[in-house]
C-alpha cells in the first residue's frame, strides 16, 4: 500500500518548496515529481507539514483528588483532529511510589492511543529507589524528567532534591524539566487570600503572581547550570520567567522555554468573568496573564528565546471544577487545548504576521523533536521519516465550539474563536486519520516512541563541564609544615 500526496507545498522548519510526497509502510518513501502510488490525496492549495508534536499533556492523570477527563483515547483523537500526530505525556508517580510502578500505570492507559506517544517521567519525591530507577527509566527510552517546584505538600520537590535529581539526570544524559513556581510563596499567599475571604477563582491568579514564576525559573536555571544538565522550562507564562530564560540563553546556558497556546491567546480578564464556571474552567497553573506578558511570549517565539508551543492539556469537566466552590485551592488545575493548538497558533501567529509558516513548523514540531532526540524520525518531511504529516489548508475556517470537539469535556476555553487554517488531512504513520474534520482514526494505532539519551546538546554540555570542572593546581613543591 502506498499513498501519494499531490500538488502541495512542503513547509518544513527551514524550507518551502513544491513537491509530492510518497508514503510507504508508514514512512516517507520519496519526495519529488512524477511519483506514483495506489491512493492519492489532493493537497492543492495546501501546505504539507510535519504533524504537530505536543510535548506537554496530562491524560487520565490522578490530580487534586480526581482524574483528568481526557484519556489516551479521547486525548489523542483530539490531537489528530487538530493536526497533532504525537503527544508526550507525563508519567506521574505519587509521592513514595516507584518510577517503574508509575510507568506500568501509564503503559496500562496508553494502549488506547490513536497517535504515537512518548512519556516524560516526573520526579515527585527523592530517595535511593528513585535514584536507582531513573537509570531503568532511561533504558526504557524515557530521557526527560519533570520536577514540580509548586504544589507544596503534594508533588513539590525542594532545592536539595532538585539539585540531586538534576545531577542524576545530567549523568544519565537526559533533560531536566521544571514546573517553575515558588510553591512556598504560593501556599502562603493562598492561605492569606482564603482567610481574607477571597475564595473565588480570581484568587487563583492573585495567589500566583508573575514573581513566583520568575523567581523559580531563575532558581531552576542556576541549579541546572551547577548540576551540568540541560533544562526545559514548561508553561512559561510571563515576562519574568521569559527574561530569566532569555538571559540564560544569551550566556550560553542550555535552556529552553515552552509557552502554551492558552497563555499566548487568553488573558487574565477570564478570571474576572461574573460566571463562576467560566472563570473556574480557566484555572490552571500558571494562570493567564495580562497583555504585556502575552506580548513578551510572542516576542520570544519570534526572537528564538522561546522554543516550543504546547498545551499542557489537562482537561476537567465543569462538575470536577466545582469541587472548588467556596475554596479556589480545590479547583482542579488544568485546561484543554490539544485540538486547538495548531489552528489557534496559525490564526493568531501566522495570519497576523508574527510567525512565518516555517517558524510555525519549528515551534509546533521540529524544535521539540530535536530537543527530545526524536528528530528526524518525527518533526521532519524527509525520506525515511515517519509519515506523521498534516496537509494544512490555510483557507479552511471554523468557529471553535465544545459541541463539535473530540475532547470528552463539556466546554472549550477557546469557545467562539474563529480560526482560519485547518488540517485537510492528518496522517499518522501513513494512515489518514482525519479528512476535513471527519474522523477516521483507530484506537490503539498509536505506538510508544523510545528515545535515546545523550543527544548532541548533552554531549556538548558535558564536554564543556568536564573541561571547566574544578581541578587541583599542580605545584612544584609543598611548603614544609610546622616551621
Ligand atoms: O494547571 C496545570 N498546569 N495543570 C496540569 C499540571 C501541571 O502543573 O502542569
Ligand atoms: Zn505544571
Ligand atoms: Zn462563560
Ligand atoms: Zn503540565
Amino acid at each position: 500500500m502506498s499513498t501519494i500526496i499531490r500538488n502541495g507545498t512542503i513547509v518544513t522548519a527551514d524550507l518551502t518548496y513544491k513537491a509530492d510526497v510518497l508514503i510507504e509502510n508508514g514512512r516517507i518513501a520519496a519526495i519529488g515529481d512524477n511519483l506514483t502510488g495506489n491512493t492519492e490525496l489532493d493537497a492543492t492549495g495546501c501546505y504539507v507539514m510535519p504533524g504537530g508534536i505536543d510535548p506537554h499533556t496530562h491524560l487520565e492523570m490522578p490530580f487534586m483528588g480526581t482524574y483528568s477527563t481526557d484519556d489516551f483515547e479521547s486525548g489523542t483523537r483530539s490531537a489528530l483532529s487538530g493536526g497533532t500526530t504525537m503527544v508526550v505525556d507525563f508519567a506521574l508517580p505519587s509521592p513514595g511510589q516507584g518510577l517503574l510502578d508509575a510507568l506500568q500505570m501509564w503503559d496500562n492507559k496508553s494502549g488506547r492511543a490513536h497517535c504515537d506517544y512518548s512519556y516524560h517521567m516526573a520526579v515527585t519525591w527523592w530517595g535511593e529507589q528513585v535514584f536507582d530507577e531513573m537509570k531503568a527509566v532511561v533504558d526504557r527510552g524515557i530521557t526527560s524528567f519533570k520536577h514540580f517546584m509548586a504544589y507544596k505538600g503534594a508533588l513539590m520537590v525542594n532545592d536539595d532534591e532538585l539539585f540531586a535529581s538534576f545531577r542524576r539526570v545530567g549523568d544519565l544524559g537526559g533533560i531536566a524539566m521544571v514546573h517553575a513556581e515558588n510553591g512556598d510563596v504560593v501556599a502562603e499567599l493562598s492561605a492569606r487570600l482564603l482567610a481574607e475571604g477571597n475564595t473565588g477563582p480570581e484568587a487563583h491568579a492573585y495567589s500566583r503572581p508573575p514573581q513566583v514564576e520568575g523567581e523559580a525559573t531563575n532558581r531552576a536555571i542556576m541549579v541546572a547550570d551547577m548540576a551540568g544538565v540541560p533544562l526545559y522550562v514548561v508553561h512559561v507564562s510571563c515576562e519574568d520567567s521569559h527574561e530569566a530564560i532569555r538571559r540564560a540563553r544569551q550566556q550560553g546556558k542550555r535552556v529552553w522555554g515552552e509557552p502554551l497556546i492558552q497563555h499566548l491567546t487568553l488573558d487574565e480578564s477570564e478570571y474576572f468573568n461574573a460566571d463562576w464556571d467560566h472563570a473556574a474552567r480557566r484555572v490552571m497553573s500558571p494562570p493567564f496573564r495580562n497583555k504585556q506578558h502575552q506580548e513578551s511570549l510572542w516576542n520570544g517565539l519570534q526572537a528564538g528565546s522561546l522554543s516550543v508551543v504546547a498545551t499542557d492539556h489537562c482537561a476537567f469537566t465543569t462538575e470536577q471544577k466545582r469541587y472548588g466552590i467556596g475554596d479556589f485551592t480545590k479547583i482542579p488545575n488544568g485546561t484543554g487545548g490539544l485540538e486547538d493548538r495548531m489552528p489557534m497558533l496559525w490564526t493568531e501567529g501566522v495570519n497576523t504576521g508574527r510567525l512565518t509558516p516555517n517558524e510555525f513548523v519549528a515551534v509546533t514540531s521540529t524544535n521539540i523533536a530535536k530537543i527530545l532526540n526524536l528528530y528526524p524520525k518525527k518533526g521532519a518531511v524527509l525520506v525515511g521519516s515517519d509519515a506523521d504529516l498534516v496537509v494544512w489548508d490555510p483557507e479552511a475556517e471554523k468557529t471553535i465550539t465544545a459541541g463539535s470537539q473530540q475532547s470528552a469535556i463539556d466546554y472549550n476555553v477557546f469557545e467562539g474563536k474563529k480560526v482560519k487554517g485547518l488540517p485537510r488531512y492528518t496522517i499518522t504513520r501513513g494512515v489518514v486519520a482525519v479528512t476535513e474534520g471527519k474522523m477516521d482514526s483507530r484506537e490503539g494505532h498509536g505506538e510508544f516512541v523510545a528515545r535515546e539519551p545523550r543527544g548532541t546538546v548533552n554531549r556538548a554540555l558535558s564536554q564543556w563541564k568536564e573541561l571547566t570542572a574544578p581541578r587541583p593546581v599542580e605545584r612544584s613543591g609543598i611548603p614544609a609544615t610546622g616551621v
